[in-house]
Order: C-alpha cells, then sequence, then structure tokens
C-alpha cells in the first residue's frame, strides 16, 4: 500500500465503511447512528468539524518517558530505573536516564505547546522524586522542580493536568511488596496529600493513576513490564489495592486542596462481539468490564463491574469488608485514553483465554496455563483498518463508540480525552528545509477528531483531547524505536522539530476546526 492509498483506507476507516457484521452485531449500547459510508462522506465530516468554544486541545507526556535526570535533584531509583539498566529488557538497551531532557528544557518545551496554541498539558509527576527512599517527608527539591514547571505553564496560559502515576513506583515501594501489596494503598495517598498540600494552588486537575489495568497486567499479572512478575494472583490482588489507592488518595487531595477536580486516566478500547451469539456478546460485556471500566465503575459505585465468569474472587483479591466505601470516590470528571478497539469472543470451558493487551498486534496464544480462569475472553486487535508502525489499528469510529457507550453508562459524565496518538517514523526531509512531513499522523488525527466531533455533535460532555504526545520520547520496552511525537526528537543533542502534524495540530486547537 502506498502512501495515497493509505491515506484511503485510513478514511474509509474512519467511516466505519468495512465494520463487519460482528461489529454490527454489538450490544445494545453499541448501536451508534448509521456510519459515513464513503471516503467523500468522511472528508465533509471532516471539514464540517466544529469543537465547542473553550475545548481544552492539549498535548501528554509522562515523567520516565521525558523528563531524563534518573538522579538529580534527590531523586530516588523507580522500577522503571531498575529495569531498564537491567540487561535485556528494553530494545537497544535503551533508558530513560536522559530521555527527552524535559527535567532540564521544561521550558522551552512550554514555550513550544504555546505556539501550538494548546490549553492543557498532561504530565506526570515522578513519585520517587518526591519521595525517594520511603514514605514521609518529601524532598523539597523534586516540589521545588513541579512548582517552577507549573509556573511555566500557567504563565503560558496552559492548564496544568497532573496524573500522579504514570507507571515508575518507587523501588523502595516495590521492595515492600509493590502494587499486591495493600499497604501501598496508604502510601500513594500519603504521597497525593503531599502534592495536593504543595503543589494544589497551581494544580487543579488531578488524575491518580495512567492506565491502571495496564500496569497491573503487564508488571505483575503477566511480567512483560516492571517488576517482571507473571503471577495472576499478584495481578489480581494488584487490582484491588490500585482501586482502594484510587479512593484514598481522592480523598487525599480533596482534603489538601479545595481546588482539587479528580478524575482519571484509563486505558480504554472499545470491544465489538465477534459474532451475535450469547456467549460472544456476554465476553464483551466481560471484557469491557475488565478492560475499560473496572476502576471507573469501582469509583462511582463501590464495586467491581460483571468482569467475571462467576463472582469476583474477591479473596484472591484481597477484599475485606468495608473496602467498598474506600473504592468509592465520585470522581469529577472521566479521563480515558483511545487508541484502538478489540474484537472480543468468548473463551469456552475451563481453558481460559488470555487478556492481550498493548502496543502490539495480539494473537491467542490459546493456552495461558489456567492463568485466568476467570474473565474467559479473547480480545484480539483486528487489522481491516490500516496499522500505524507500532502495528496498531486505526479506528476512528471507535472512539465515537467508545465516548457514547461510557455516556450512557455512566449518566453522562464530563469527560476528557487523556491520550490519542500514533506510531510513525518520519524524519526531517532536508530537501524540504528540515519539515516533518508526516501526513499520516494529520490523517489519523483528522479520522479520529471528526468522529470525536460527532460525539459531541450527539450530545456526549467531552471538553478536552490530548494528543499523545508533545514530543517523541522513550516508549517503554520499545525504548527510541517508537517516535509517537507531535514533534521530533533528535536524541542525539535534543533538538526539537515540530513535524507537519504538530503545526496542523496547532491550527486546530487556535481555530477549533480540523480544516485548519
Ligand atoms: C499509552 C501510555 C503512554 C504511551 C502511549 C503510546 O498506553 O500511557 O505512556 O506509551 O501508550
Amino acid at each position: 500500500m502506498d502512501r495515497r492509498e493509505f491515506l484511503g483506507s485510513s478514511i474509509a476507516a474512519a467511516g466505519g465503511v468495512v465494520l463487519g457484521r460482528s461489529a454490527r452485531a454489538a450490544d445494545e449500547a453499541m448501536r451508534a447512528p448509521v456510519p459515513i459510508s464513503s471516503a467523500e462522506g468522511m472528508a465533509n465530516k471532516v471539514e464540517g468539524a466544529r469543537f465547542p468554544d473553550g475545548f481544552l486541545w492539549g498535548m501528554a507526556t509522562a515523567s520516565y518517558q521525558v523528563e531524563g535526570a534518573w538522579n538529580e535533584g534527590g531523586k530516588g531509583e523507580s522500577i522503571w530505573d531498575r529495569y531498564a539498566h537491567g540487561v535485556g529488557h528494553v530494545k537497544g538497551g535503551d533508558t530513560g536516564d536522559v530521555a527527552c531532557d524535559h527535567y532540564h528544557l521544561y521550558r522551552q518545551d512550554i514555550t513550544l505547546l504555546k505556539r501550538l496554541n494548546q490549553k492543557s498539558y498532561r504530565f506526570s509527576i515522578s513519585w520517587a522524586r518526591i519521595q525517594p527512599t520511603g514514605p514521609g517527608a518529601p524532598n523539597q527539591k523534586g516540589l521545588d522542580h513541579y512548582k517552577r514547571v507549573m509556573d511555566a505553564a500557567l504563565e503560558a496560559g496552559i492548564r496544568p493536568f497532573c496524573t500522579m502515576y504514570h507507571w515508575d513506583l518507587p523501588q523502595w515501594a516495590e521492595d515492600r511488596g509493590g502494587w499486591p501489596n495493600r499497604d501501598l494503598a496508604g502510601y500513594f495517598a500519603g504521597y497525593a496529600g503531599i502534592l495536593a498540600r504543595e503543589l494544589g494552588d497551581r494544580i487543579t486537575v488531578w488524575a491518580a493513576f495512567n492506565m491502571p489495568w495496564a500496569f497491573t497486567y503487564y508488571g505483575y499479572g503477566i511480567g512483560i513490564h516492571p517488576p517482571s512478575r507473571a503471577k495472576f494472583s499478584d495481578f489480581l490482588k494488584a487490582l484491588h489495592t490500585v482501586a482502594l489507592a484510587q479512593g484514598e488518595s481522592f480523598r487525599a487531595l480533596k482534603a489538601g486542596s479545595s481546588k482539587a477536580t479528580v478524575g482519571s486516566a484509563y486505558s480504554m478500547a472499545p470491544g465489538y462481539p465477534k459474532t451475535d451469539s450469547e456467549a460472544d456478546l456476554a465476553a464483551t460485556a466481560r471484557y469491557h468490564a475488565m478492560n475499560n471500566t473496572f476502576f471507573l465503575h469501582a469509583a462511582l459505585k463501590g464495586e467491581y463491574p460483571k468482569a467475571f465468569a462467576g463472582e469476583p474472587p474477591y479473596e484472591q483479591m484481597g477484599v475485606r469488608a468495608g473496602d467498598d466505601k474506600i473504592m468509592r470516590a465520585p470522581l469529577d470528571w472521566v479521563g480515558f485514553h483511545y487508541y484502538t478497539r478489540r474484537v472480543v469472543s468468548d473463551a469456552g470451558g475451563a481453558k481460559a483465554g488470555g487478556l492481550h493487551y498493548g502496543t502490539e498486534i495480539e494473537a491467542d496464544t490459546g493456552d495461558t496455563n489456567g492463568r485466568d480462569p476467570y474473565t474467559r475472553f479473547h480480545a484480539v486487535m483486528p487489522t481491516e483498518g490500516p496499522l500505524t508502525h507500532a502495528g496498531l489499528e486505526i479506528w476512528p469510529r471507535g472512539v465515537y463508540d467508545l465516548v457514547m457507550q461510557i455516556s450512557r453508562e455512566y449518566d453522562h459524565p464530563v469527560i476528557e480525552l487523556t491520550e490519542c496518538g500514533c506510531c510513525y517514523m518520519d524524519t526531517p526531509y532536508e530537501k524540504e528545509g528540515g519539515r516533518v512531513p508526516d501526513e499520516r499522523r494529520t490523517a489519523f488525527f483528522k479520522g479520529i477528531l471528526a468522529e470525536l466531533a460527532r460525539a459531541i455533535d450527539d450530545g456526549a460532555k467531552v471538553r478536552a483531547f490530548h494528543a499523545w504526545s508533545l514530543m517523541d520520547n522513550f516508549e517503554w520496552t520499545d525504548g527510541y524505536s517508537q517516535r509517537y511525537g507531535l514533534t521530533y526528537v533528535d536524541f542525539r543533542d535534543q533538538k526539537r522539530t515540530v513535524k507537519d502534524s504538530g503545526l496542523w495540530y496547532g491550527r486546530v486547537a487556535g481555530t477549533n476546526r480540523l480544516e485548519a
């Protein structure tokens, strides 16, 4: 497929023309208005798309992926420092030791955000900068660093959106048992209280966790991220500790800062049943509950959604009487990412299908060694739409379905899209004055934003969209071999070059329309 054909098929996928029987058979909640049925229709949709006044256009980063300065300013070691320094974990032996050097270059990066008309900067705080060696007294240098960053954002007229935890657990907390240890809920609430008291005059928008389902599953369930444990029972315990920590930190933030509004940054990917059989419909509902709404439901309802084939394995999770009250937190708004979708089927009988999730193309191994007898679904990323360089299917229609489904299920909450983006490896092109002509990324955002505008037109209360990412950065176990940035980073000299997609996105942010 050449680039032109790619753009055509990308637009077709945006319109949902290739929506198969399976997707049409989606549960009632997935019933959606008639799909746009031609590339021309989609182009019209892009041209016609308008976003409300005051819509918060933003970009996102995460501490370990951009900051560098891994051992400066009194920072302690995190599990990602330990892991990346180990042999055989990250492609190319890459580490986040320097990353984008955002720790030192934050001023110029915030100036860039301003130049691109951004209204919201979603960043994360490194817990190990605030509490380097254990719970208790904070490291003043760490707090001062984030105060400076926040002041720069506020001076630029940009709303700071703080994620308190984007995967870089302090090593001391892992040494005390990590997320399967219930004590971490209390440690995390202590950390949240410090942040609220120290930074709560500057930050009013807080999310506790980035993708809680993913870091518990990757880190403890299958061991492909630090701390590399692969024990399903640890994953179940970690899920519960994180749900408790979410509730506890909500209260700590509110107690520490009267201005705090608290939400979330969940990973979500809409699930479409593979067939319209009862079994696949039920499996899709379990998938949705496990992958998408597990923590949201825990917070808003004080109970777990029906993610398991039977009763939740409360005992294995370590649930105690009264935990429902700890988990419950009336979030002020709901945040989630959108990257791609899943087609879901029932795993059948006792031999369970694995939960698969990732930036890789998922495959059903068909053999999970009895790891997951609870959820019993197969969730597979289809490949009907075009793939990014990370191998993720592009399915713009999914954002519409997901936003509408969450709106319906949770009584029309205020929604923030916390991440959305794509990996393409385009580089500066000398013959065009060093520009980065990454038109596939622009096409990706056009398709998705047109669908998002449609959801807003249909009543969804979406107030913000954050592109992942402000700049190319350390992409976890893929190191620097994947580029998600709207700004190109030359990691040899830290030179930033805004890509064509970034310039386009800046115009969108300035005009609230896609044909910018
Ligand atoms: C999300 C993560 C983010 C980044 C993007 C590509 O799952 O939250 O840190 O790695 O994927």
